[in-house]
Parts: structure tokens; sequence; C-alpha cells
């Protein structure tokens, strides 16, 4: 017999037509639950998947299409050589373990970060994961590792400056669409809506040129302790904000 998950519908008072489109999560407070627990660190990491695989199931439940969450920043690097090289590894066992099921569920993943800086073996299963759910279209999960805002407005800086000094573009077409083509998140729609977990009030380099407008979110509950009814409460919170972009 499986369990069916509580809230497996949308919940009634939400309104379905004013979901954001697309969510970002800064995934944070692993460590944190662990130590409350007594556990090592990266036990915190472990649980912290589960966690993630029941969100992006509750956000295709709910008819949420895009979830985007940050797994490693380019700063995590700076971390216990030990607990990154866990990180790397559970990245790796997670997709090569999930890949079945997340073509099962029409999930199409995708990663975003300076990815040719991680070991071989996870850019192997990363390259494949991409590849096999390239076509899937029920839900867009996009995962940022050894993901930097700056790095990747560095970046898209740079490739365009070639353009410009080899002749291919001039100043003037450096335009926000042309821009946006140039960075990691090129295609995808800016989120709606960024949740941040343990209560720390910053973005960290988190997706800086795409969070403009973005509502933001924060609760003190740990990612490994973030389940659907605290989904449910960061929506309720979302429906009440009111949205002007500037205007009045
Ligand atoms: C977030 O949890 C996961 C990663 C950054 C990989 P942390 O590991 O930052 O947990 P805390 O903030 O130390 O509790
Ligand atoms: C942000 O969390 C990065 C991820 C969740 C992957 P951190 O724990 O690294 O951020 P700081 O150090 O609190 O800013
Ligand atoms: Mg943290």
């Amino acid at each position: 017999m499986t369990v069916k998950p509580i809230l497996k519908e949308l919940p009634t008072d939400l309104d379905k037509s004013r979901l954001p489109r697309h969510v970002a999560v800064i995934m944070d407070g692993n460590g944190r639950w662990a130590k409350n627990q007594g556990k090592p660190r990266i036990m915190g990491h472990q649980k912290g998947v589960d966690t993630l695989k029941e969100l992006l199931r509750c956000c295709k439940d709910w008819g949420i299409p895009a979830l985007t969450v940050y797994a490693f920043s380019t700063e995590n690097w700076g971390r216990p050589l030990e607990e990154v090289e866990f990180l790397m590894t559970l990245f790796e066992r997670v997709l090569r373990r999930e890949l079945e099921e997340m073509c099962s569920e029409k999930i199409k993943i995708r990663f975003v970060g300076n990815l040719e800086a991680l070991p071989k073996t996870l850019q192997t299963e990363i390259a494949r994961s991409m590849e096999d759910t390239k076509d899937n279209q029920d839900i867009e999960f996009t995962v940022a590792t050894n993901y930097g805002g700056r790095q990747e407005i560095l970046q898209a800086c740079r490739a365009i400056a070639s353009k410009v000094a080899e002749g291919k573009l001039t100043p003037e077409d450096i335009t926000e669409e042309l821009w946006e083509s140039h960075l990691y998140t090129a295609g995808l729609t800016h989120p709606d809506l960024l949740i941040r977990t343990s209560g720390e009030m910053r973005i960290s380099n988190f997706l800086l040129w795409q969070m403009a407008y973005a509502e933001i979110y924060v609760t003190e509950t740990l990612w490994p302790d973030f389940d659907r009814q605290e989904f449910h409460k960061a929506l309720i919170d979302y429906q009440r904000r009111e949205r002007r972009f500037g205007k009045v």
C-alpha cells in the first residue's frame, strides 16, 4: 500500500489562477538541522534530498510549472573538503537513482552554473539527465550547482564583449533580451517567488539579475523540515502580496 501524501491536491484556499509560474528556493539550514539532531552535517544534506523530491512532486501536483533550487554556490567550495566531497557524490548518486522516475514523471531537468569545474563523473550524469529529459514538459526543474550570480553576469559580459570585439555585435545590440540569452538561465522565466528556509535574510549570490521583481518569503523552518504544509504557507503569503512592478 502506498501512502498518499497529505495535501496531494492544491489546497482550496489557494487561487489556482494566481499561483507563481516559477518558484526559486534557497535550500538552507541542512547543517543546523543535523546539529539539532546531534548528527553530522552531511546527514542534513541527505535528508534535504527527500525534501526536494517531495517539493518537486508537490509543484507538479499543484500546477506550478517551474522550480529552481540552489544546490551548491560558488562560495560553498570554501567548506571542509569532506563536506564538499560528500555533496558532489550525493548529487551524482541522486541523479543516477532518480533519473528513470524523472523521465516517467515528465520532469525536464536542467543544471545551471559553472558546470565544467565539477567532478567529471558528475558532469557525465548531469549531461545524461539533461539529454534524457529534454523533451519533457510537465515541469521545468532547474538545479543551480556551482552557481554564482556574479560569475554568471561576468561570463555573460565576456561572451558579449568578445562578440563586440569580433564585430558580430554593436554596443547598441545589447538589449535586455540579448543579455538574458547569455545567462545560464536563458529561456527560463524570471522567478515570481523566492523562498529561503532557515531564517537568513539574504540572497547569497543567487539569481541576482533574475530576481529583480521576485517576491521574497523567508521562513525559520530548516530545509529538511520544509514540507507541503510549509509550502502551502508560503503560497498563501505570496497570494496576499500586491505585485506592483514599480507602478501604482
Ligand atoms: C544548505 O544548508 C545546503 C548547502 C549550502 C549545500 P547548509 O549546509 O548551508 O546548512 P546551514 O546553513 O549550515 O545550517
Ligand atoms: C546558500 O546557502 C547556498 C545554498 C543553499 C546552496 P549558504 O548557507 O551557503 O549561504 P550563506 O553562507 O548563509 O550566505
Ligand atoms: Mg547555510
